[in-house]
């Protein structure tokens, strides 16, 4: 193996995946918009601009793939990465899709098919919703932290919670195996909860108490369309609530463990941590 790039390689779970190669002694580089001090093996990367794509793929058998934020229509970015990546040597790549999105003509559904199309291995992760969406800069986050709310679609649907740095041992195992393994890689945590049952387990953790509000679908989009979001976006996040609410999110799977040997870390002990973190460092992030 030559070197491992790690796109969205500064984010919630790209950060997790460098980490878990490089402790592993893989040759790793991230890719992201903006540089990262002191980290020689960071390239500047841009979706947008093919110009940069280049110079992160030179050299790179592997990738992790974080597909582009908010692009309503990511295959056109994501078509022009692959064939530079796969000219340059790629042979396998480990695309970050999620469990509430299913393989579609356009948007985000078209990827796993375009990277199957170009890439000879390819594994397509579909992790359930992250934990970290409850601390750090998420809008859950957010609402907890400003209203000790958490404002959502989902009314009493669980949802089966999974801490990235679980996604990214599985990717990791994917991206150094002999194989990739057949059959779908639905990731989720290993227990369904609400995000009533969730807000009450903050308070039990932090002593802070939080409530869950759920609203429909229409007035989600709203509220989601008022903090700057387009209105297809906003209606697509929503959609994902409404989902929930019929229990699309309710089931768990033993992919974390299959894969890593390792049983996926519980949402009471994320919170458990991410509350000793916050009192160990109040001003600092937790993410
Ligand atoms: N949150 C959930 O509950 C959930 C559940 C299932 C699946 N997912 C999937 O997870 C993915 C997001 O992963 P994440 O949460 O790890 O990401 P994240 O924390 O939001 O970080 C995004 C990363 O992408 C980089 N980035 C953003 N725009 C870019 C651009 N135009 N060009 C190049 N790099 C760019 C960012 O760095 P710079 O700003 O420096 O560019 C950063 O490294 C999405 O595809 C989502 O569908 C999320």
């Amino acid at each position: 193996m030559r070197t491992v790039l790690v796109t969205g390689g500064t984010g919630t779970t790209g950060r997790r995946v460098a980490t878990f190669l490089r402790a592993r002694g893989v040759a790793v580089r991230t890719a992201s918009r903006h540089p990262v001090a002191g980290d020689d093996q960071h390239v500047i990367f841009d979706w947008a601009d093919p110009q940069t794509f280049a110079g992160a793929v030179e050299g790179v058998d592997r990738v992790f793939l974080v597909a582009p934020l908010s692009d309503p229509d990511p295959a056109a970015a994501v078509g022009g990465f692959l064939d530079a990546a796969v000219a340059a040597g790629t042979r396998r790549v480990a695309l970050l899709s999620s469990s509430a999105v299913t393989d579609a003509p356009s948007g985000l559904g078209a990827l796993p098919p375009l990277v199957r199309d170009r890439v000879p291995e390819v594994a397509v992760l579909r992790p359930s919703w992250f934990m970290q969406n409850f601390v750090g800069s998420h809008p859950v986050a957010a609402g907890i932290r400003e209203r000790g709310e958490i404002v959502t679609a989902t009314g009493r649907g669980r949802v089966a919670f999974i801490d990235p740095g679980d996604i990214a041992a599985v990717a990791g195992h994917l991206l150094l195996g002999a194989s990739i393994p057949d059959g779908e890689l639905i990731l989720t945590g290993p227990q369904a909860l609400s995000y009533d049952e969730a807000a009450a387990m903050i308070g039990e953790v932090t002593g802070t108490s939080v409530r869950h509000t759920s609203i429909t679908a229409e007035e989600l989009t709203t509220a989601i369309e008022a903090g700057g979001v387009p209105h297809d976006y906003a209606r697509m996040l929503a959609g994902m609530d409404a989902e929930i609410a019929a229990g699309s999110e309710e089931r768990i799977t033993t992919t974390v463990r299959d894969i890593t040997g390792e049983e996926p870390r519980s949402f009471r002990d994320f919170l458990l941590d991410a509350h000793r973190a916050r009192s160990a460092h109040p001003a600092g992030t937790v993410a």
